[in-house]
């Protein structure tokens, strides 16, 4: 057995987990590198990493469940006086200063294979701005709509988050208020090889991933910034993902449904597409609590069941767009109520003798939406997908750069057209900066497009 001074019993714990591989490389390390290896195993605790292996093993079994109800797009009169009465109590909710918005940064961004944090992913059709730039901008806008400042947390990881702040601050924030942007890290885990193991990153480090979407709500408590938050009184969080250039980021319908429904979690859905589509289903549990089902949990027959009018049953998918009240994230997280760790089989980089090679291993991620049965009152809004959710996941093919752009470009020419305003039939590129408007409504009457290819309306 290896030894180093202060890190006896530590080595011994390691060895006696059956993880000594780790020290393969031990003789070859410079001190620093020996120290580094154990500071990171100090870190690690066993006992968990034995009962996250377990997981592996288990099969998951949902409970029982029946379609959760939500409010589906206003039809009748009824419907749009309802949605018109939440406008107002949510530009009321905004304007008061209640609302802050929540990007979660933090992944790793694996199947769009970008060398960088995914923010900073160039996705404007025709600007190439980046998903980051976008998203400030669309925030600058609301406070200037609204006129009050709009705080902005931003959950990053530990392989980006150096990256990020330098990206903001290289870009002076975007004209944002810098002391509203609270810029902060989730927590990691080891992940594990098929046997259990850790896996060795280098000579001298232990590979692991971010502990998943559902870290960010431990991560806004743990750094600080959930204090900071309710000390500036935002009371409601409009949590998104970074790799969604369509959101709605401060949705006033939205935010007023939250508060009319005394909601301490609110949902966007959108009904599936088809019933492979890979998107959570909203559902409600026997408990008679609301969450979310993923589509590798649910069972076959459910996937297909189809209602009395020929639709699918389980037509309530989940697009990651959610409203968390501060106090709610409170009480979960000073209250030590940990959210359930789901196992993912992935390919993992693993050093060797021989160089790095790709082995299967498990990864464990929090899912954020396992908040949402924690909720007394939560509610669940339809929305229309194709003016809220171009996910930018894969280099190419379903949820790539090219359907999220198409999509893009799509609802820009439907703004257009909801404001009689022709666009010629030589364009084919149109991109509409958030700084000059993020809904139809903002386009002045009178605009005439350039006879171009691409156009940008800033
Ligand atoms: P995805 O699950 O799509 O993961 O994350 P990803 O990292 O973007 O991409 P792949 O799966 O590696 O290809 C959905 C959202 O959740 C964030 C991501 O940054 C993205 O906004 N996320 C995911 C985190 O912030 N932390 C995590 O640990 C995982």
């Amino acid at each position: 057995m290896i030894s180093f001074e202060g890190y006896n019993d530590l080595i011994e714990k390691v060895y006696q987990s059956g993880n000594e591989h780790v020290f393969a490389f031990w003789d070859s390390l410079t001190i620093d590198q020996k120290r580094h290896l154990l500071q990171e195993l100090s870190l690690i605790n066993f006992d968990e990493l034995n009962a996250l292996y377990a997981l592996t093993k288990k099969q998951v079994v949902p409970m029982e469940f029946e379609p959760a109800p939500f409010t589906r797009l206003p039809q009748t009169p009824e419907e749009y006086k309802e949605f018109e009465k939440a406008r107002l109590i949510g530009i009321d909710t905004i304007k008061a200063g209640k609302v802050a918005a929540f990007v979660v940064a933090g992944g790793q961004g694996s199947r769009l294979g970008f060398d960088g944090p995914k923010g900073v992913f160039p996705i404007g059709p025709v600007s190439k701005k980046t998903l980051f730039q976008i998203h400030a901008e669309k925030i600058k806008a609301y406070e200037i709509k609204f006129g009050i400042d709009i705080p902005w947390c931003i959950m990053t990881s530990e392989a980006n988050h150096t990256a990020t702040v330098e990206y903001f601050e290289n870009n002076n924030y975007f004209s944002l208020n810098k002391s509203k942007v609270f810029i902060f890290k989730q927590n990691m885990l080891p992940s594990l090889d098929e046997h259990g193991k850790l896996i060795l990153e280098s000579p001298y480090s232990i590979f692991r991933n971010p502990d998943g979407h559902g870290g960010s709500l431990t991560a806004l408590h743990q750094s600080g910034t959930l204090e900071e938050l309710l000390k500036l009184g935002i009371e409601v969080l409009s949590y998104f993902q970074v790799d969604n250039p369509l959101v709605k980021i401060i949705d006033p319908v939205f935010i007023g449904f939250h508060v009319l429904h005394n909601a301490e979690a609110s949902s966007k859905t959108l009904k599936k597409a088809y019933p492979e589509e890979k998107i959570g289903v909203f559902v409600k549990f026997t408990n008679g609590r609301v969450g979310v089902v993923e589509y590798s949990d649910m069972p076959q027959e459910k996937l297909y069941e189809k209602d009395e009018n020929g639709n699918l049953r389980y037509l309530a998918g989940s697009i990651a767009i959610h409203l968390f009240n501060t106090k709610f994230i409170e009480s979960i997280t000073k209250g030590n109520i940990t959210l359930p760790f789901h196992v993912a089989k992935k390919s993992i980089p693993q050093y060797t003798m021989n160089g790095t090679i790709n082995i299967t291993g498990y990864k464990f991620e929090k899912f954020v939406f396992d908040a949402l049965p924690l909720t007394d009152h939560n509610f669940i809004l339809e929305t229309i997908r194709e003016e809220e959710f171009a996910p930018v996941k894969n280099k190419t093919g379903v949820d790539s750069v090219d359907t999220a752009q198409e999509l893009m470009i799509n609802l820009y020419k439907k703004w257009l057209v909801q404001k009689n305003i022709p666009v010629p039939k030589v364009v084919e590129k149109i991109e509409i900066s958030p700084l000059f408007a993020v809904e139809s409504d903002d386009i002045p009457d009178f605009l005439a497009l350039p006879q171009q290819k691409e156009v940008y309306i800033s």
